[in-house]
């Protein structure tokens, strides 16, 4: 292990450390709140300055926004760009990875009718539903196929292979880097590789592993990535942005024929409209404190947390964890499934259960070929006292004997 490595998991148990930065959260105390998957609450300097920002657009309106915000719009773009590792002119903000991602695939304009499109069973709905509507779009053959559970790196890879040789006429591949409905991360850029070498372009959604994994835009290898600003980078909710390598902006159609910008600007490719000044404004506190705290240290965390947990139920009766434990292959975020009980009504009884005997808060999730299962994503503030929670309550709810 390097020195650098050992250092972070040192600080990833680090009890001050992690107690100030506890500290910068103001979170309900009346649930232990393990559903921080769907997006981030924001540190308390964040909401401070959201608030901020937010009383001075309302009390200056278009006297600021008409004569500042376009400055301050690219200083935002600016420290984005820097802090992801990519030129700024390979970046431009939207309000979340949705919209970035219905932009690059809707905006994706080399597919000729005939041509296939593939996706996995656990990409995120609104990926999916992107790339289904190329069928009416632009005449081509959507393809979906399941990832192996449980997954190993190997099979994901043969996975992916084989989709790929099986649909010969495969021009677009959606990949999603952590998946929202198991917490999988798959070997983005090994797969983008495979893709590449068979002339098929790939759109990556990185909503969720920007901020909980520590990486930097061009080691996904990807030419077109959609990221999200408000999960683990902690900024207000409403804002993410799209990346396009430069020497492909091109191959993305301008958004609803902007012509606000040139065509080779890319920030064309966003029109948005009158949109949330003060989320905006808020990022670079919020990009200046995941700095702060540390990319590898949250990325540490996180992983430790949800070892915490996994590593004491995994034995319990009828448990099946979904997320593999091999390294790289999971951050913050696992999900679990009671043997046999797949379909809505038995998970919503569980996480019924969880939340209203145990003030356990978890989420169901569907879209897993084998079934509906229960996502628990811990936060930067969680303690370990938190998780023992969880641990007893899925003890009482599979019916384990206390050891
Ligand atoms: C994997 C994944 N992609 C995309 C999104 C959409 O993100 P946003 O809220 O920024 O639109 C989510 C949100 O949960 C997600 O989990």
């Amino acid at each position: 292990m390097l020195q650098s490595e050992c250092d972070s998991v040192a600080r990833a148990t680090d009890k001050d450390y992690w107690g100030a930065v506890r500290a910068l959260y103001a979170v309900t105390p009346d649930v232990v709140n393990l559903e921080n998957g769907y997006w981030g609450i924001m540190a308390e300097p964040v909401r401070h300055e959201f608030i901020r920002q937010t009383n001075m657009v309302n009390y200056e309106n278009t006297y600021y926004v008409r004569q500042r915000s376009g400055a301050d719009f690219e200083g935002v773009r600016i420290k984005v760009a820097e802090a992801v590792g990519a030129a700024v002119e390979e970046i431009a903000l939207t309000r979340g990875a949705t919209e970035a991602l219905q932009l690059l695939i809707g905006g994706y304009n080399k597919l000729k009718p005939g041509d296939a499109v593939l996706y996995a069973d656990l990409d995120y709905d609104s990926g999916q539903y992107a790339m289904n509507a190329l069928r009416a779009r632009r005449g081509v053959d959507v393809v979906k196929f399941d990832l192996p559970e449980p997954a190993t790196r190997q099979a994901v890879l043969d996975t992916y292979a084989r989709a790929i040789d099986a649909t010969p006429k495969t021009r677009l591949l959606l990949l999603t880097h952590i998946s929202n409905r198991t917490g999988l991360v798959i070997p983005v850029a090994e797969i983008v590789r495979m893709a590449k070498a068979k002339s098929i372009d790939t759109i990556v959604d990185a909503a969720h592993s920007w901020g909980q994994l520590d990486f930097r835009a061009g080691e996904l290898e990807a030419d077109f990535v959609g990221f999200n600003l408000h999960k683990w980078i902690g900024a207000p909710v409403g804002v993410g942005f799209l990346y396009i390598r430069k020497d492909r902006l091109a191959d993305i159609d301008r958004d609803m024929g902007d012509e606000d910008f040139p065509e080779t600007d890319i920030r064309s490719r966003v029109h948005t409209g009158t949109l949330n000044f003060a989320t905006v404004l808020t990022v670079p506190v919020a990009v200046a404190l995941h700095q702060q705290i540390g990319a590898v240290a949250k990325q540490a965390r996180l992983r430790y947390l949800r070892d915490y947990w996994v590593h004491r139920v995994r034995a319990f009766k009828d448990i099946e964890i979904l997320t593999p434990d091999e390294v790289g292959l999971y951050g913050s975020i696992t999900s679990f499934r009671l043997a046999g009980k797949t379909s809505r009504t038995d998970n919503d009884a569980i996480v019924a259960e969880l939340r209203d005997s145990h003030k356990v808060l978890t989420v169901r999730r569907a879209g897993v070929a084998k079934g509906q299962c229960i996502r628990v994503t811990p936060a930067l503030y969680t303690k370990e006292a938190d998780l023992d929670r969880l641990v007893d309550a899925l003890a009482v709810v599979t019916g384990t004997k206390a050891s």
